[in-house]
This record gives C-alpha cells, sequence and structure tokens, in this order.
C-alpha cells in the first residue's frame, strides 16, 4: 500500500495535479458533494433530482416492497418502460459491475441488490437550463456524468458508476416547421420543411408527429431508441438510407450544452466544427444535445419484398444461397433497395427438426410497379431454385406511405429478430443480423456532406451484426472468457475477409472491446475529432466507452491514465486519501 502512494506521489510531482484531477470524486472521498450540496443541486432543478436504486432493489430482502417488486417483474423486458427508468438500462450487463461484484438481476435480486454501474443521483431534465445546472454541478464537483436517454447503448455508454445521471427522456417536444433558417445564415438561406426535436424524442413520437403532416423523416426502426441522442450524433442508418441518407447526413442544427456550462449552437454557420463532429463522433462526447433540426421529405409509395430461403440445418448448401444472395445485393441495393435480413444458421423448430433460414426485408421507396421489383430479384431466384435442398419464398408488398411500413419494420423485423434469438439462445454463430442501409443516397452523400461519419459507411453494402450473452449468474471469468473469444477470435475472422483497411464498425452497434476503435469507428477522421473534443471539453467530463478521447481514461472513465497527447501517467485511485 505504501508503494502504491509513493508511487501515486511521484506522478502526482509529475503532473503538478492534486489527486482529483486525476480522479473524479467518489462517495467515499471527502470532496463528494455534502447532503447539503445535493439538495441545493435539488432546489436548483425544480425538485426533480432523485436518488437512484437499480429498477430490481425493491425485489430484494432489504427493500422489499411486493406490489413494487411485482411491476418490476412484469416490465422487465419493456424497452420503453426501461427507457424511462433512471435505474435501469436495456442491456442488463450494463447495470451490473462485475469488477466490484454488484449486479441487481431480478433473478438474483433476492440474494442482494448492488449497485453496479446505475447512476446514484439522477437528474430528471425538462429544459436546455436544467441541463446547465447539472453540467455545472458535474463540472464543479469533478463527477463522473451519464447521460441516459433511452439506455439502448449497446457499449454502455449511458450508465457509469457511482455517477450523477442526466436524464433526458422527459424533454418531448416536437415542432415542424416549413421553412428552416438555421441561427445565424444568412436571411436568404432556407433549408426547406424542417422538425426541431427535443433531447428525449423517441423514434416512434417522431414518425407518429410527421406522419399528421404527411411527411417523413429517416431515422431507425425500434420502438423506443430516441432520435436526438446517441442515434444520430453515431451516424444514425435507416431502412431508407439508400433513398436520403443516414439520419445525420439529414441533421441541420444542433443546440447543445458544452463543459463550460454555456449552450451553443453548431449547424454551418456557427460551431462548424461541432457541428462536424456531432454528425458521427458518437454521443456522450461534446456535451449534452438540448434539441436537434432534422429535415423532412414528402411521404412516398413504396414496394417493401420478402425473400426468404430455408434448407434444413445441417446443409451446407444453405451457404451457397448466402453467398448468391450477397452477390445479388449490390444490384438491389442501386436499384434503390435498403432494409434488413436475419440470417438463422441453426433454427430449431421443433425438438426434432432444425432448419437453416434467411429471411429479408428491402424496401424500394418511390415505387409502385410489382413487376418491376419482381424482375430486378428474378436472376436471383433462378439461381436459389436450383441450389438442391432451397426452398424460397417470395413476396412483394406494395404499400401506399413510408408510414405504413412501420408495421412491417418495427413489428415484423425486430419481433422476428427477438423471437430468434430466444429460440436458438446465443450459442456461437447462432444469428447474424445484415442491414443493407447504405448504398445509393449514403454513398452519394460522401461527396456533398462533410462529416464525422465513419468514411466507411459511404462505401458499405452491408452492415452485419451478432451478439453474444451470458446468464445472470455467470462468473465474471465466464463473462471474460466470452468477450475474449469473441474479441481475439471471432471478431478477427470477419474482420480478415477484406482487412482493417476496407472495412470498419459502426459505433452504435459495435464490440464494447473492439481493440482499436478509433480506426474501426472513424477511420482516417479521428485525430480531427480527438482535437475538436480536447477544445471543448479540455477536462473530459464528457467521456462515453470507446468515445473519442476515452483512451485518455481507464475502463470505467473514474481516472484519467493519460494527459492528452502527453505521457502515460498511471493515475491514483481509491488507496490516495487511506495512506495507510
Ligand atoms: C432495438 C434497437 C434498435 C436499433 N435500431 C437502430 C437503427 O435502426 N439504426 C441505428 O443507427 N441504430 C440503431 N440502434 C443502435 C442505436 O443507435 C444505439 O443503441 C444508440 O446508442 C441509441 O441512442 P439513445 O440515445 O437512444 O440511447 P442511450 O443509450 O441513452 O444513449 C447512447 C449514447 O448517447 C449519449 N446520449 C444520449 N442522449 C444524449 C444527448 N442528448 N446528448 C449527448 N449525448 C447523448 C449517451 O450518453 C450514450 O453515450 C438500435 C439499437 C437497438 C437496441
Ligand atoms: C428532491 O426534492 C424532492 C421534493 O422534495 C424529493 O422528493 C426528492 O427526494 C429530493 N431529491 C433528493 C436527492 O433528495
Ligand atoms: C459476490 O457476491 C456474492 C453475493 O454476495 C457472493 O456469494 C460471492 O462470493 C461474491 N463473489 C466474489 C468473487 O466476491
Ligand atoms: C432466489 O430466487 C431463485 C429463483 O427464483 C431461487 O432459485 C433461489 O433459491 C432464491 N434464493 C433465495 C436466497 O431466496
Ligand atoms: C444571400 O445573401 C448574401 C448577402 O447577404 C449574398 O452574398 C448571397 O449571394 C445570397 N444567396 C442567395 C442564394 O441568394
Ligand atoms: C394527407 O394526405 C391525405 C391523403 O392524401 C389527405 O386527405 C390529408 O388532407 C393530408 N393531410 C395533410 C395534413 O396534408
Ligand atoms: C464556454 O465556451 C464558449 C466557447 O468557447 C465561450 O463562448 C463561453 O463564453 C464559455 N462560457 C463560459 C461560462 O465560460
Ligand atoms: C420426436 O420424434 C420422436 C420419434 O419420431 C417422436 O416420438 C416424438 O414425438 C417427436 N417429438 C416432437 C416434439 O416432435
Ligand atoms: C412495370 O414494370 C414492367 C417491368 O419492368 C414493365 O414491363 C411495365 O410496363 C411496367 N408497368 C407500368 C404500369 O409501368
Ligand atoms: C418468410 O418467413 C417469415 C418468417 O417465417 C414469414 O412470416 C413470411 O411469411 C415468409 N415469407 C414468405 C413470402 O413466405
Ligand atoms: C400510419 O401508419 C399507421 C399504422 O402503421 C396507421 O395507423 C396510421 O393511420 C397511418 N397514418 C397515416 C397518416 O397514414
Ligand atoms: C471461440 O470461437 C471459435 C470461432 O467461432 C469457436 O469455434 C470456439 O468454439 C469458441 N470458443 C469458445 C470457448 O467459445
Ligand atoms: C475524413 O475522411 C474522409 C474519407 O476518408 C476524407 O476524405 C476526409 O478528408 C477526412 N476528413 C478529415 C477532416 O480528416
Amino acid at each position: 500500500m505504501i508503494k502504491t502512494l509513493l508511487v501515486s506521489l511521484l506522478l502526482s510531482v509529475t503532473v503538478g495535479a492534486q489527486p482529483s484531477a486525476h480522479c473524479r470524486c467518489r462517495p467515499s472521498d471527502i470532496c463528494w458533494p455534502s447532503q447539503q450540496q445535493w439538495s441545493t443541486l435539488n432546489d436548483t432543478l425544480g425538485n426533480k433530482l432523485v436518488a437512484v436504486r437499480p429498477v430490481a432493489s425493491v425485489c430484494s430482502p432489504g427493500e422489499l416492497n411486493a406490489a413494487a417488486c411485482k411491476i418490476v417483474r412484469d416490465l422487465w423486458t419493456d424497452s420503453v418502460w426501461r427507457s424511462s427508468q433512471p435505474g435501469a438500462v436495456q442491456w442488463e450487463n450494463w447495470e451490473a459491475w462485475p469488477q466490484q461484484n454488484q449486479s441487481c438481476y431480478i433473478e438474483t435480486a433476492n440474494m442482494t441488490c448492488g449497485q453496479g454501474r446505475i447512476s446514484l443521483y439522477s437528474a430528471k431534465v425538462q429544459s436546455a437550463s436544467d441541463i446547465q445546472q447539472a453540467v455545472r454541478f458535474a463540472q464543479d464537483h469533478n463527477l463522473r456524468l451519464a447521460i441516459k436517454n433511452t439506455g439502448h447503448d449497446f457499449l454502455g455508454r449511458s450508465t457509469a458508476p457511482e455517477s450523477l445521471q442526466i436524464l433526458t427522456h422527459n424533454m418531448k417536444d416536437i415542432k415542424l416547421v416549413d421553412d428552416f433558417i438555421p441561427n445565424g445564415a444568412p436571411k436568404n438561406i432556407s433549408e426547406g420543411p424542417a422538425v426541431h426535436l427535443a433531447a428525449g424524442v423517441q423514434l416512434p413520437e417522431l414518425y407518429a408527429a410527421v406522419e399528421r403532416h404527411n411527411r417523413t423523416v429517416i431515422a431507425g426502426s425500434s420502438h423506443s431508441v430516441g432520435a436526438a441522442g446517441g442515434y444520430i450524433q453515431g451516424g444514425g442508418h435507416s431502412p431508407f438510407g439508400a433513398w436520403k441518407g443516414l439520419a445525420s447526413d439529414n441533421a441541420l442544427e444542433f443546440e447543445l450544452v458544452v463543459a463550460n456550462g454555456s449552450l451553443v449552437t453548431a449547424n454551418l454557420y456557427q460551431n462548424t466544427d461541432l457541428f462536424w463532429a456531432l454528425r458521427g463522433g458518437g454521443g456522450g462526447t461534446f456535451g449534452v444535445v438540448t434539441r436537434v433540426t432534422i429535415r423532412t421529405f414528402p411521404d412516398v409509395p413504396v414496394i417493401a419484398y420478402n425473400l426468404n430461403f430455408t434448407t434444413s440445418a445441417t446443409d451446407p448448401q444453405f451457404w451457397d444461397a448466402w453467398e448468391d444472395w450477397h452477390a445479388a445485393l449490390p444490384s438491389l441495393n442501386a436499384a434503390g433497395g435498403s432494409g434488413y435480413y436475419f440470417t438463422l444458421p441453426n433454427l430449431p423448430l421443433s425438438a426434432n427438426m432444425s432448419v437453416s433460414s434467411m429471411y429479408s426485408l428491402l424496401m424500394f421507396p418511390e415505387k409502385t410497379n410489382v413487376t418491376e421489383i419482381h424482375h430486378l430479384y428474378l436472376p436471383l431466384i433462378s439461381k436459389l431454385q436450383k441450389i438442391p435442398g432451397v426452398t424460397t419464398q417470395k413476396m412483394a408488398i406494395p404499400l401506399p406511405s413510408i408510414n405504413s411500413t412501420d408495421l412491417l419494420l418495427s413489428k415484423d423485423g425486430p419481433s422476428k429478430l427477438t423471437s430468434a434469438w430466444k429460440s436458438i439462445g446465443w450459442g456461437p454463430g447462432s444469428t447474424i443480423v445484415g442491414h443493407v442501409v447504405a448504398g445509393g443516397a449514403v454513398a452519394a452523400n460522401g461527396e456533398k456532406i462533410d462529416s464525422a461519419v465513419n468514411p466507411a459507411w459511404r462505401r458499405t453494402v452491408t452492415h452485419l451484426l451478432f451478439g453474444r450473452s451470458w446468464s445472470a449468474t455467470a462468473t465474471p471469468a465466464e463473462q471474460t472468457a466470452i468477450i475474449k473469444n469473441m474479441t481475439e477470435v471471432q471478431i478477427p475472422i470477419l474482420r480478415s475477409v477484406e482487412g482493417a483497411d476496407h472495412m470498419g464498425a459502426y459505433l452504435n452497434e459495435a464490440n464494447a472491446y473492439e481493440p482499436e476503435f478509433q480506426k474501426s469507428f472513424w477511420g482516417d477522421n479521428y485525430s480531427r475529432l480527438y482535437s475538436i473534443k480536447q477544445k471543448w471539453d479540455p477536462n473530459g467530463l464528457f467521456i462515453a466507452r470507446k468515445g473519442v478521447g476515452s483512451e485518455d481514461w481507464d475502463d470505467a472513465g473514474m481516472c484519467r491514465i493519460k494527459r492528452h497527447s502527453g505521457p502515460s501517467v498511471t493515475a491514483g485511485h481509491r488507496e490516495w486519501p487511506l495512506g495507510n
């Protein structure tokens, strides 16, 4: 212990800062805010500050509340409910803190309920000025800050241990305008019809609001992902990407609270570096976005095309069919098609029978002629029909509007996916989800739009996704084995297809342990992002896992391990004030 202290002391002299400059304040530290200070923050926020426990705490022996526990059990897998709860995110593993042996899963809450990575306090903000108050408080007291919108982040970026949470969920304003003039633009520059979205708006709310005006937007397909948070700031792909590009390609303006507590506007006319970074640089990194303005488009008719093929589960011909599908994708995409496909190499239909199956649904906007789309698929279908053992099914679904695709995309697609996850579990190689969300306008926008999105998007044909999970009782060692195999064995196999220089990963749907995330997520644009980050947030108030600048911090974002561009130092940590 003395040795640790000496080493830390030496480093602190070198760097010339107090321990609090290396590490955030923790509840055990003297710098942690007093009850009085928390209470003052609560006053400033109009009583919207709450102390937070994990949602399942009401089922634990010490905090048992039978009625509340029943609600938690009933809603445990409900993503809409989870999005509203300060004490929950969407992926339970990010609520736990395995390094500290803390979790509060519903399956084990009857034993102990550890706080895990759930924030200790939540500011349930309703306005930009509430956000300013919370940001200033975190900055003044050197707190770990977590911004939670819906908590959907696959990499656990919306939760952080021993943190103050800013919950944006309750900021729901939506306002359509016919003629959007960016703040600070010359009076004659109008961007046309657009919609302003407050930080907490979720995708179904956005779609419902624009459809009332017979308009549509480029956004994702989910019942509860947020429209203005990590989704669009990370790039934002859409089943209509080939038609109009990425969500972030259609962003016109952001309003945000930056680290010093100021409320600023970023668009093509002011704070252009932030505007560049916020379109693809990732959530939780440059400030708290209070509002985003995006383009709207007239709604148009669509033809949805569903193609399935199936073989018995052990039939190697399945992969021949899979290859033919991928060979046909570029031409389907070039003809305007984008959407999703789900590959289930081993789907048990009953105790005695399993199949390999691929289910695809591509959208062709501004199309009404079913024959035309059938003709596009004809070469592929005749190829598939020549492979012995392959059964194909196809169906063209003409729809009057993009709005009517909601039923197909938000219910059938994801529920199909969910039941697939459920039925086959998470064994190796179980489900591969293909996203045909680029090509077309996503590719073409590379010439027109200068933003921080991964340059790989402009060349992408398909974005493939698979996941791994563990049980509530898996030991940290078991979890590590799964993570290690995924990171060191399975992903390198996939990366070897074209090599790291020609491929990339989508920062919002990536491996939480991606080794060279700077390159995978942003390619050549990383160094510019890093310098914008240092300019706007020199102290690293906003740190998100595998986000820009996160390499300067430890895994939990609690202690700085590196001065930006400076020498590497080992941070002093909890042992510090103990001095024993
Ligand atoms: C069911 C499902 C469907 C999905 N569908 C799509 C899809 O169609 N297309 C697609 O591109 N992606 C999709 N995703 C991935 C999605 O983009 C990410 O999960 C994204 O992180 C969600 O952002 P959020 O704000 O809703 O979530 P959160 O987890 O709350 O936030 C994500 C990150 O953004 C930060 N953040 C949130 N709000 C703000 C804010 N106001 N200002 C600054 N930072 C903020 C958080 O701190 C965190 O770092 C999907 C994910 C799921 C689980
Ligand atoms: C904030 O004030 C409200 C209203 O008095 C109270 O219910 C809440 O518990 C307070 N929050 C904290 C963290 O004390
Ligand atoms: C983790 O906590 C559980 C429950 O308190 C306990 O049974 C177990 O021994 C702990 N494991 C470790 C590695 O500390
Ligand atoms: C907790 O619940 C699980 C599942 O319901 C059960 O198997 C286990 O025995 C319970 N443990 C305790 C300590 O009650
Ligand atoms: C807008 O006005 C500015 C001067 O205020 C002028 O330089 C510019 O050419 C005008 N642009 C258009 C599209 O009319
Ligand atoms: C939307 O379109 C429908 C059908 O064409 C029409 O009846 C309705 O008036 C339109 N609504 C608006 C707000 O334009
Ligand atoms: C915060 O930073 C911005 C941009 O550098 C600056 O304009 C503003 O004055 C700063 N605000 C405060 C309160 O220091
Ligand atoms: C599986 O096959 C066996 C033998 O043919 C049969 O007896 C059994 O009912 C089948 N089970 C199911 C679930 O189909
Ligand atoms: C529909 O497409 C087919 C095939 O391209 C074409 O022959 C036919 O003329 C088209 N029908 C209409 C009404 O345009
Ligand atoms: C494709 O498979 C899905 C899921 O099994 C099914 O709902 C759909 O009807 C199938 N499509 C066709 C054209 O048969
Ligand atoms: C949009 O689609 C939903 C069903 O997905 C439907 O209930 C609603 O009436 C549609 N709205 C318009 C304006 O077509
Ligand atoms: C690791 O991944 C490889 C490749 O997918 C697989 O063959 C192997 O079974 C995995 N090992 C473990 C322990 O999961
Ligand atoms: C961002 O990446 C693109 C594509 O590689 C490149 O053309 C552009 O110059 C880069 N921009 C910056 C600022 O590095």
